[in-house]
């Protein structure tokens, strides 16, 4: 017999030889669809970073939502954009405020066939636009937040949000919201945390999604890239505060922090292709310099491989579409 005998490549040969042997699959129902929502908009404004994502009014944000679901997304991630901001924040837990409205607009929408989910978070609230109130010295206040962070989980409750997503990296975010949410008869909504969250250049669309307010930078309270072992640490500490999942974000210069995250616990594990991963496909696309569905199916796949059983990504409706 001539060499060699083994040869990987008999299960390339064709299409239907590699579908039966691929080892990682997308499917809508993994997927989460992030939104963003403007108070008080009376038509999509789009956001020049990420191509593609708009801010929504509250109309088209009740259609993108069915849209989604008819694509068979498996949740929504919901984000708004007030037009006013204060030092608290207050607007996030103002049960008019406007993501706390939006809840309500999708929950009665689409709440029976969809996982509905809100950012637990106060950065696009404040006026200075971090993600907790500051001290005297301006430093982000850790546990005066914890307390916000519980009202905020309580209005988005009332509003008949399925998931609460704690985003803010303080410490004990996540049990402090559990304990609220239970003491208020609220053992039905579920958390899902931000848990190994990263000071990351890659948000950077976002922030113009969101119009952010913040000048600075939120390296005092979310993780330092350079770290993979402290992210098992805050993720297990999640988990012992009551997450009923986790979630690594960013998600594509992360691979290896979900494949040890999913190595390590028992709960689903979520990934976030976020906003300047998305805007880099976009980007290089629109120059044809990739080929734009070819590269979006690849990341996702990859961030499924890495370990990831849920993916939070902006291309969710499209690609659950693609996929049926
Ligand atoms: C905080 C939050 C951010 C993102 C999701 N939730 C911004 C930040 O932490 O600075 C980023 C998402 C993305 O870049 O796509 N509310």
């Amino acid at each position: 017999m001539g060499f060699p005998e083994i040869r990987p490549r008999r299960l390339r040969t064709t299409p239907a030889m590699r579908r039966l042997v691929a080892e990682t699959r997308l499917a809508p129902s993994d997927l989460i669809l992030p939104m963003f929502v403007r108070e008080g908009a009376s038509e999509v404004v789009p956001i020049a970073s990420m191509p593609g994502v708009v801010q929504h009014t509250m109309e088209t944000l009740r259609k993108a939502s069915v849209e989604a679901v008819e694509a068979g997304v498996g949740g929504l991630m919901i984000y708004g954009i007030p037009t006013s901001k204060d030092a608290t924040g207050s607007g996030g837990i103002d049960p008019d405020g406007i993501l706390n409205r939006a809840i309500r607009e999708v929950v009665s929408e689409v709440g029976h066939d969809t996982v509905v989910m809100a950012d637990l978070c106060l950065d696009e609230f404040t006026s200075h636009g971090h993600c907790g109130v500051l001290a005297a010295d301006g430093s982000v206040d850790n546990d005066a937040t914890l307390a916000l962070y519980a009202e905020m989980a309580l209005a988005q409750a009332s509003a008949g949000v399925h998931v609460v997503a704690p985003s803010g990296m303080m410490d004990g975010q996540v049990g402090f919201v559990r304990s609220a949410l239970d003491a208020a008869g609220r053992t039905d909504v579920s958390l899902l945390a931000y848990s190994a969250k990263y000071a990351s250049a890659f948000f950077g669309p976002f922030r113009e999604a969101v119009e952010s307010s913040l000048t600075g930078d939120r390296k005092a309270y979310q993780q330092d890239p350079a770290n993979g072992r402290e992210a098992i640490r805050e993720v297990l500490l999640d988990v012992e505060e009551g997450a009923d999942m986790v979630m690594v974000k960013p998600a594509l210069g992360y691979l290896d922090v979900i494949a040890r995250v999913s190595d390590v616990v028992d709960v689903p594990v979520a990934a976030y292709n976020v906003s300047g991963e998305h805007a880099m496909i976009e980007a290089a696309a629109a120059n044809g310099w990739i080929d734009r569905e070819r590269a979006i199916h690849e990341a996702l796949t990859s961030i499924k491989r890495a370990g990831a059983d849920i993916v939070l990504t902006y291309w969710a409706t499209e690609l659950a579409q693609t996929l049926r």
